[in-house]
């Protein structure tokens, strides 16, 4: 199933490859596919497990879904994604949710037993809470009814006629959930409790800024569902620092890219670090985590792009600022 040598702690190092900052929530994530592997292969032959599936929460563009999309090439368990929305915009709700499982299956190469210890990401999960202003939304509950059907453990039929048993699968959700910080100043009660000893203050502090089920609940979503997504990490906001780290040092950053397309037509591509500061600085204005810094960067990038390849004895270009022109460093002839 789960490959022995994966362990928590090098679920972590692969994500840190791909996903900046976010120690936190990698590590809870980490954890919770580990013991879902462990738990499954202990049940075979002792007490029947009890399922904690996922929910990622926290701002948009701050890796949510990069970080399951990571973690799904690491771990080689079929692994396929949903989007809660177009599940809320279809009036065929459980033969959507039905073919969500047959991926599942056909990723497994039709091996129905393994796609039986896969993992569903349903992504945009917050999408489906009660509109403003409404006491409850119609589509957005029944798809939380549909998906608790599956997430329960029910056989559910396939194309042809065979059944899966999602017992095993593991769930993990994602969602901004944007507005849930009020919520939860609101109804988190630990502070009446007054304490001098600076330990005591910190787990206070931790408790008091976990999310828990009865706030996503708080949130729109329906008990019952979020009963099912016991365990919450949670994404931060990224900082300018880490935005502009995430603009270097992921193995496939926006610089190791362009430095690679530059690479491709013979020339080197230098950018200084200020220059990811003032493109860190312009995201962090958008309030979109780190989803605006290609678009900034590619605006920068593009002229210098359309220029390069008609002048041969261009060697290397230096980008100092965002506001001053890039440097040509030319063959001498
Ligand atoms: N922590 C991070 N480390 C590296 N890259 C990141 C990080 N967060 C976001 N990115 C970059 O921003 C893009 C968008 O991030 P992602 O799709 O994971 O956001 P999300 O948290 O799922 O947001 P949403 O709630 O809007 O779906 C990613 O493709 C990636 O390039
Ligand atoms: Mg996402």
């Amino acid at each position: 199933m789960l490959d022995k040598s994966i362990k928590p702690s090098s679920i972590v190092r692969y994500l840190d490859e791909f996903v900046i900052g976010q120690d936190e929530a990698k590590k809870v994530l980490a954890v919770a596919v580990y013991s879902h592997y462990r738990k499954i292969e202990q049940s075979q032959d002792a007490i029947e497990i009890a399922k904690s599936n996922v929910m990622l929460v926290g701002p948009s563009g701050t890796g949510k879904t990069l970080t399951c999309e990571t973690l799904s090439k690491l771990i080689r368990v079929p692994f396929v994604t949903a989007d809660a929305t177009s599940l809320a915009q279809t009036r065929y709700v459980n033969e959507e949710i039905d073919a969500i499982l047959q991926r599942l299956v056909d990723k497994a190469d039709g091996d129905v037993e393994k796609a039986q210890s896969g993992i569903v990401f349903i992504d945009e999960i917050d999408k489906l809470k009660a509109p403003h202003g409404q006491p409850r939304s119609i589509s957005g509950e029944s798809v939380q009814h549909a998906l608790l059907k599956i997430m329960e453990g029910a056989p559910v039929k396939l194309h042809n006629g065979s059944y899966i048993d999602t017992t095993n699968i593991l769930f993990i959700c994602g969602g901004a959930f944007i507005g849930l910080e009020a919520i939860m100043s609101k109804t988190h009660g630990y502070g009446f409790i007054s304490t001098s000893d600076a330990d005591n203050q910190n787990i206070l502090e931790r408790l008091n800024t976990r999310v828990k089920p009865t706030d996503l609940f708080e949130y729109g979503l329906i008990p019952e569902f979020t009963g099912r997504l016991p365990i919450i990490a949670s994404f931060q906001d990224l900082s300018r620092a880490l935005l502009v780290r995430i603009m270097i040092e992921p193995r496939n950053s926006i610089y190791n890219q362009f430095r690679e397309i530059f690479r491709n037509e013979g020339v080197e591509l230098e950018i200084e670090t200020k220059v990811f500061e003032q493109i860190a600085e312009i995201a962090w204005e958008y309030k979109t985590g780190a989803r605006s810094l290609r678009g900034i960067f590619e605006e920068m990038i593009t002229p210098i792009l359309y220029v390069v390849p008609d002048q041969a004895d261009v060697r290397k270009v230096v980008i100092a600022s965002l506001f001053t022109e890039p440097t040509f460093v030319r063959d001498r002839v």
